[in-house]
């Protein structure tokens, strides 16, 4: 395949652009472009890179009338209109696993931050008071974790909070009980998790069958106090339903760190993420400099690979 003008219109690291410059590809870089710009300059390039802030839309792959592939340096393809690229032959291909151990490590330092009101504790400090006993808070030692979606990023974080002494258990339809097993994790169904679960973190991609996920219904069948993470995607969460639940205190807790509109600009998300009981951060889970380097060469090499280069492999490809 032809790939000779790429476009990354998110930040990835240096990394990326050294390789595929090294590769023979010229690079442009032209991050936070209005869609009406992308619009009107993508077909000067046959190939595109993006994080998650670009949404590759049906308008955008069509516009792109010389685009042969669109590379996602992170997991979630959400943002991209895979079914229409496919309609369009514009190959689809992203970095799984490379960003798994940051999602991961953000996810148990949520779940571990929310048990001891690390963050409340601390910003109330920095203001000047000395409330110890309104932030006791309690371990986390045999306490119970519902993990939904046992990938890369799920089984992770099980093996990770089983050393804190958490009971771990877990759903994912194409996970058996056998394989959940072998890392210690008691597969259940979810309405056998519900009730049962302390703390609940989603690894789950962000589809029709994993939208909502976690509404009122669900919120009901769960202990009172359970606290809930959500280091996937926004949109898992029906967030409406999540602030009645912490304001009615069915729920303990929240660590989020995606939201359903990104950057946030509706009344229920901006409360949620303003309510005392949830910790919230601006989608950081793949935020460090070792997964930033993984998929940014992970993406050039795939890139340069469809290309049938003699490829010239990164010097940083063993982050
Ligand atoms: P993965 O593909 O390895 O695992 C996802 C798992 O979810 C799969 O095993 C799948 O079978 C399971 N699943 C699908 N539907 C389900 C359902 N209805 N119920 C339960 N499980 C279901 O993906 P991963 O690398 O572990 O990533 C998981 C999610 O985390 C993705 O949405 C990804 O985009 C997101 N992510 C977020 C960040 C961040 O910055 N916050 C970083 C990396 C990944
Ligand atoms: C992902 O799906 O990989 C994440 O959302 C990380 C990101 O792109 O920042």
């Amino acid at each position: 395949m032809e790939i000779n003008n790429v476009l990354i219109t998110d930040a990835v690291d240096q990394a990326c652009i050294n390789l595929l410059k090294e590769n023979g590809i010229n690079v442009d870089c032209k991050y936070n472009l209005p869609q009406e710009k992308l619009l009107e300059e993508i077909s000067d390039y046959d190939g595109l890179i993006v994080r998650s802030d670009t949404k590759v839309t049906s308008k955008v792959l069509a516009a792109g009338t010389n685009l042969k592939v669109v590379g996602r340096a992170g997991a979630g393809v959400d943002n991209i209109d895979v079914k229409e690229a496919t309609k369009r032959n514009i190959v689809v291909l992203n970095t799984p696993g490379g960003n798994a151990i940051s999602a991961c490590e953000l996810t148990c330092t949520l779940i571990t931050a929310l048990a001891r009101n690390v963050v409340q504790g601390a910003a109330s400090l920095k203001a000047g008071r000395w409330d110890r006993k309104l932030y006791s808070g309690h371990e986390i030692y045999g306490k119970v974790l519902g993990i939904v979606g046992l990938g890369r990023i799920g089984r992770e974080v099980a093996i990770r909070m089983q050393a804190w002494g958490m009971k771990t258990v877990g759903y994912d339809p194409i996970v058996s009980a056998e394989e959940a097993a072998k890392f210690n994790v008691k597969f259940l169904e979810l309405d056998e998790i519900w009730p049962i679960a302390d703390y609940i973190t989603l690894h789950t991609p962000l589809l029709p069958e994993t939208a909502n996920m976690i509404n009122s219904n669900v919120l009901a069948k769960c202990k009172k106090g359970v606290k809930v993470i959500n280091v996937a995607r926004g949109g898992i969460i029906d967030e409406e339903a999540l602030l009645r639940a912490l304001e009615d205190g069915k729920c303990g807790g929240a660590g989020l760190d995606v939201f359903e509109q990104e950057p946030p600009t509706n009344p229920v998300t901006l409360k949620l993420i303003q309510n005392a009981k949830v910790v919230a951060t601006p989608h950081l889970g793949a935020s460090t400099s070792e997964a930033q380097i993984r998929v940014a060469v992970e993406v050039a090499e795939q890139f340069i690979a469809l290309t049938n280069r003699n490829q010239k492999y990164s010097s940083v490809a063993g982050v």
